[in-house]
């Protein structure tokens, strides 16, 4: 294991991580929301760290969960949250990979549509939701129409 990262450096107040994600450049109060849509709050080691100082965005929040790795549709669930956000792979204590999300054309089956009449609140439809706005992000419902603002977007579970 590489000297620098075994002992804590100075102001550095998250460990390192052996194997798995670091979810990086969060808007600050994101982390919670993104760590249970992508599930990681069963059971996994996760540590996530709100309101951090960083030298690009003035605070960031960040998640770091061990053994886990992300598939692309799971990346660019986390880009309607959090479009600059970075993924980044570490093995055995090294950066692997480091990758930018980008925000997709549809989500199928988590999302929740907010409209109590539509049909993928009454019968059982798996909700597929469609990117109409990226800046600011907007989802509408394929099926009612109905809008919502990324931050109003709700997910099943
Ligand atoms: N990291 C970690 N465990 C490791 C290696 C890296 O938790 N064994 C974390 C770092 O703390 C950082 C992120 O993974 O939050 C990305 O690492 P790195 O690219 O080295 O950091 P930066 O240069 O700050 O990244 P960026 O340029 O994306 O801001
Ligand atoms: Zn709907």
């Amino acid at each position: 294991m590489n000297e620098q990262l075994g002992g804590l450096k100075k102001g550095m107040i998250v460990s390192p991580i052996e194997n798995g994600t670091v979810i990086d450049h969060l808007p600050p109060g994101r982390a919670v929301r993104i760590a249970q849509m992508l599930g990681l709050m069963e059971g996994a080691v996760v540590i996530i760290g709100q309101n951090l100082k960083s030298t690009k965005y003035g605070r960031k929040d960040l998640i770091k969960v061990e053994n886990r790795f992300l598939t692309d549709e799971e990346c660019s669930r986390i880009a309607i949250f959090a479009p600059e956000a970075t993924v980044n792979i570490i093995k055995n204590y090294e950066l692997v990979e480091k990758r930018k999300v980008s925000i997709p054309d549809v989500v199928e089956g988590i999302a929740v549509c907010s409209n109590a009449n539509c049909i993928t609140n009454k019968e059982p439809v798996p909700t597929r939701m469609l990117t109409v706005s990226r800046s600011p992000v907007k989802m509408a419902c394929h099926y009612c129409g109905y809008e919502v603002r990324a931050e109003d977007l709700r997910f099943r579970g």
